[in-house]
């Protein structure tokens, strides 16, 4: 389907070719002055340097041509040279009668056929998942969703951290408190338990104690050391016991992830890339792309142009440990070999920039990804406390996510507390929008920017917040609730009259009314919007088209009456109008990976 953004250009390019013109200059774009008109074009005043005439005269030639147009309502060439434009309300209605039959209310998807890679989540085994993992989760989800929706196969990855020095640590600590166990007898043959040693609270008490006794104890940092080397080179009881560590945690990150309604397609480790390491160092230094420095493998990846500092890429250190830059790198090893992604999209911390420009240019001058697949760096800025600097518990410690989710239901909960529901329900939907408080209030933010955690106006049921969107949401749905029950129908047979066209706009001759007309006009955006999101990877303007729907749905729903609204061609207009505006909010809010309540 054309955007009506599209159909305007294209009646001003064939006004401009008729008078004449370019048509290069006949582009409509959604007016900056919405007290003046609804779109407007300022070609006539680039035409006007290329024609030598006066801009208001073009552009009183166009407003001539388009005159009794059935498209516009209005054209109106206006000093010192702007055409400012209203689409009728005939054309209006029609173009949402053509949405509302349409799949997905006429989105195109732009890209199928097309794979993309978002790698996200990032979060380490043996460790909870806490608020540095909250964007990345949250944001990569959505932007995977996008590029889905946008017709991509998308494939998200956890990237789990899941070898290196912690799981060396864990080893070492295990080994000191429980030395009877198989995994550290040398002469043992056998088949190792099929229980793990370990709970989850195990773990999460063991490593940060492994963690910090190394910090004091370098014999037994140095143990840590050797374990994990060992490990890596395929120690069998070592293996046998990561093998646990991994199981153990990654059912309690699926657990949390899922809470969070996000979900991965691969579960695939640093580990799964550590076999391609050593080949592929052989391979660049083989080639000259790496060369040895002070005993290290390294990759020159500084530019001529570099403004900053770019240190070269570390492939391996010089005690022989490979390290994050060439995981990363053998990961991409590997997804080429897997996948032939179009794009691989990180999202992490900003913080790790360097780390990634580093990984992007060696990929690049390695040859590892072809020089048409897209490697994007999302960086995500912090989410920080109300001091400033990033949120952190009240004692001071790093929060752990599902702390967090829980503090923020409460808080939903206690402002729910009038409403006349049993505990066991107002518990579960509390949770739903606390979640979508939660996720709102980080993805409303432009991902790379900071933002300031605040619990009072992300549950907030005002303004620009999650709550206020499902709320939008839920008095639509019990609009129509209201509508099927006098009717003796139900909801969806609703919808479903609105989408085979049995119940639609236009079937009245009346004048709408201004709230009505700004409702559509924001409707008629859905598609563009989210292509917008897509091609940007930019969830923070979904959450700019939803709210702005919303909040016109709700001055429409004060400005008109529509449940005893008594014309029923009236009344099918809005319903229909409405059931368009849920739809869009539904499919936002799922790009957005947040679930709707049926009511609150
Ligand atoms: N586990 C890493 C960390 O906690 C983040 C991984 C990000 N993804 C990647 N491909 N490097 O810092």
């Amino acid at each position: 389907m054309n955007t009506v953004l599209e159909l305007i250009s294209q009646k001003l390019k064939s006004a401009f070719t008729a008078c004449g013109y370019e048509e290069k200059y006949g582009n409509a774009a959604v007016s900056n002055r919405p007290d003046l008109c609804q779109y407007q074009c300022n070609g006539a005043l680039a035409a006007a340097k290329q024609y030598h005439k006066a801009p208001i005269a073009i552009a009183g030639e166009i407003a001539e041509k388009l005159n009794g147009d059935e498209l516009f309502s209005k054209v109106e060439a206006v000093n010192p040279g702007f055409l400012n434009l209203n689409i009728s309300n005939k054309a209006l209605a029609e173009y949402l009668n053509d949405m509302a039959r349409a799949e997905n209310l006429g989105f195109e998807p732009a890209n199928c056929g097309k794979t993309a890679i978002v790698d996200y989540g990032g979060a380490n085994v043996a460790k909870p998942l806490h608020v540095g993992h909250l964007r990345p989760a949250i944001i990569g989800e959505s932007v995977k969703r996008l590029l889905d929706f946008d017709g991509f196969e998308a494939i998200g990855d956890v990237h789990l951290g899941d070898w290196g020095l912690p799981m060396g640590l864990i080893i070492t600590e295990c080994k000191k408190r429980f030395p009877e166990l198989p995994y550290f007898d040398e002469s043992y043959t056998g088949d190792y338990p099929k229980e793990p040693p370990f709970t989850i609270s195990d773990l999460e008490e063991i490593y940060p104690f492994a963690s910090a006794y190394s910090k004091e104890h370098e014999d037994y940092k140095e143990a840590a050391r050797t374990a994990t080397a060992e490990l890596q080179a395929g120690n069998r009881g070592y293996r046998a016991l990561w093998k646990h560590i991994l199981d153990v945690s990654k059912t309690d990150l699926k657990k949390n992830y899922d809470n969070l309604n996000v979900h991965f397609e691969l579960w695939n480790g640093e580990s799964d890339a550590d076999h391609l390491i050593m080949p592929m160092v052989e391979d660049l230094k083989k080639r000259g792309i790496a060369h040895i420095s002070e005993g290290a493998v390294v990759v020159d990846v500084k530019e001529d142009s570099d403004k900053k500092e770019m240190p070269p890429c570390i492939l391996v250190k010089s005690d022989g440990a490979a390290i994050y830059a060439s995981t990363d790198l053998a990961t991409l090893v590997d997804r080429e070999a897997k996948y032939k992604p179009d794009k691989v999209i990180y999202v992490v911390d900003k913080r790790q920039g360097l780390h990634f420009e580093q990984v992007f240019r060696t990929a690049r001058k390695a040859g590892i990804v072809r020089p048409e697949t897209e490697l994007f760096f999302l960086g995500n800025g912090t989410m920080n406390g109300s001091d400033g600097t990033p949120f952190k518990t009240r004692d001071g410690g790093v929060m752990r996510l599902e702390y967090l989710i829980r503090d923020i239901s409460d808080k939903v909960l206690e402002k729910m507390a009038d409403r006349d529901m049993d505990e066991e329900e107002a518990k579960e939907i509390s949770r739903m929008v606390g979640l979508a408080a939660l996720k709102y209030g980080d993805l409303s933010n432009q991902a790379t920017k900071d933002y300031v955690f605040d619990i009072e106006r992300f549950t907030s049921f005002e303004g620009n917040t999650g709550p206020y969107i499902l709320y939008t949401m839920v008095r639509i749905k019990s609009i129509l609730e209201k509508l099927a029950s006098a009717d003796g129908t139900a909801i969806d047979k609703i919808r479903n009259d609105v989408n085979f066209g049995f119940i639609k706009m236009g079937q009245t001759e009346r004048e709408y009314g201004a709230s009505e007309i700004d409702l559509m006009l924001s409707l008629t955006g859905f598609s563009e919007a989210v292509h917008r999101s897509a091609d940007e990877y930019a969830p923070h303007k979904i959450c700019a088209f939803v709210y702005e729907l919303a909040d016109r749905f709700n001055s429409f729903y004060h400005d008109h009456k529509i449940v005893t609204q008594e014309d029923v061609n009236v009344r099918n207009e809005w319903v229909c109008l409405i059931v368009e505006v849920l739809k869009a909010l539904e499919i936002c809010m799922d790009l957005l990976a947040i679930k709707v309540p049926d009511r609150m």
